[in-house]
């Protein structure tokens, strides 16, 4: 495997040939989304969308525990709604980068992808996971909601009426439910994740990538933006909300959150 440059937060290798892998890696938060975080991300994809070389990209989470735990609740804390605004629309439009990619890109997932951190896998064309995630927007248990894009692609992904439940519960899924609910394409053992992640970019990048870049041009020609707004104004609106503080604080504080409606 060879080694390209790195970010601060995100590791690039060439692992096969025409694949890229784009590794995110805060060991110490469980890879958790800060502001920081989405810059690197943001680099090493206008960085792999324009290599010629790169036909394909793969995208993980360093460490056995988690691909990515969501956004960084210590950031989410503070936030102001006019913050929580521009935050969500920080979010909501990298991952949508990713999303109209021309290039096929895989989620690789152990361990825990939850919140933002799901909303990044679900922004990727293709999901494989270890037998070991828990899936799931768990927002609700902060007092907010998945502002990176989840209220909209998790019910496009598993169907509505799954999607609102977990939505609503801030419930996980496991390795078998997550392939039942077509949440993942593939449910691997925790030692072959990346192995069996690379083996189907590999199948796709031998195919015509003019037929492959047009496949997905038109598997998201039907998916339109406004609902997104509305994502970000909600987001915005909780970020003001005593239980939004309440709730990132008792997470921050190892303790219940006691939320009173305002
Ligand atoms: N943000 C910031 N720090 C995080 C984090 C996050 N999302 N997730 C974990 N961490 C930190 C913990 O605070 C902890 O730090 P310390 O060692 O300094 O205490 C460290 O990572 C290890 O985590 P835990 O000790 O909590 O590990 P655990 O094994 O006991 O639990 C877990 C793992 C269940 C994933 C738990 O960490 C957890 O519940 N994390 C938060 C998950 C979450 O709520 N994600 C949604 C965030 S909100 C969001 O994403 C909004 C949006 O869409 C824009």
């Amino acid at each position: 495997m060879s080694s390209l440059d790195n970010y601060r937060y995100v590791n690039l290798f060439r692992p096969r040939g025409r694949i890229l892998q784009i590794e995110v890696s805060v060991p110490d938060r469980l890879n958790a989304l800060s502001r920081g975080v989405l810059d690197d991300l943001e680099k090493a994809f206008q960085y792999a969308f324009s290599d010629q070389e790169t036909h394909a990209i793969l995208l993980s989470g360093a460490g056995e525990k988690a691909f990515v735990a969501g956004a960084d609740i210590k950031e989410l804390s503070k936030l102001s709604a006019q913050e929580g605004k521009i935050l969500s629309e920080r979010g909501q439009s990298l991952f949508q980068q990713i999303e109209d990619s021309s290039k096929p890109v895989l989620c690789a997932v152990q361990g825990y992808a939850l919140g933002g951190g799901a909303e990044l896998a679900m922004a990727c064309h293709l999901r494989v996971g270890s037998e070991d995630i828990r899936v799931g927007q768990p927002e609700i248990n902060l007092g907010t909601l998945p502002g990176y894009g989840g209220t909209q692609r998790l019910p496009r992904l598993i169907g509505l009426t799954k999607a609102t439940e977990l939505l609503l519960t801030g419930d996980t899924l496991d390795g078998k439910g997550a392939l039942h609910y077509g949440w993942l394409n593939k449910l691997v053992p925790r030692g072959s994740l990346i192995e069996e992640s690379l083996s189907l970019l590999e199948k796709i990048v031998k195919k015509s990538p003019l037929a492959v870049r047009e496949i997905l041009r038109c598997l998201r020609a039907s998916q339109t933006g406004d609902a997104y707004a509305i994502e970000a104004e909600s987001f915005a609106s909780l970020c003001d909300s005593y239980d939004f503080k309440e709730g990132t604080c008792a997470f921050l504080e190892k303790r219940s959150p006691s939320f009173q409606g305002r």
